[in-house]
């Protein structure tokens, strides 16, 4: 499959859903919470300030950029987890186990 290789402006997150097979583009100021819901996925959610843990998902690829209150300073190393209501990537493209 040919891919066109267009720059991507400042800020925005290329985000794959491996259990559905999305990919979704998440705009500078958008969460992912946010993206992943208009893409028709369903994702929990309570506080959306990050601070209850509901939103926790598994991180396959990337590396997430962590704002949330739940996570451990380890948990936040390891990258595993994040809070998608809030936090968002230090690398331009992440794979959630959604
Ligand atoms: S919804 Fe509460 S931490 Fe994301």
């Amino acid at each position: 499959m040919a891919s066109e290789e267009q720059p991507l402006p400042d800020g925005t997150i290329i985000v794959e859903l491996a259990r559905s097979g999305i990919v979704l583009t998440v705009s500078p100021g958008q969460s992912i919470l946010d993206a992943v819901r208009e893409a028709g996925i369903a994702a929990s959610s309570s506080c959306e300030q990050g601070t209850c843990g509901a939103c926790a998902t598994e991180v396959l690829e990337g590396t997430p950029d962590h704002f949330d209150a739940v996570l451990s300073p380890q948990e936040k190393r390891e990258g595993k987890v994040m809070m998608i209501c809030c936090s968002g990537a230090l690398t331009d493209r992440l794979v959630l186990d959604l």
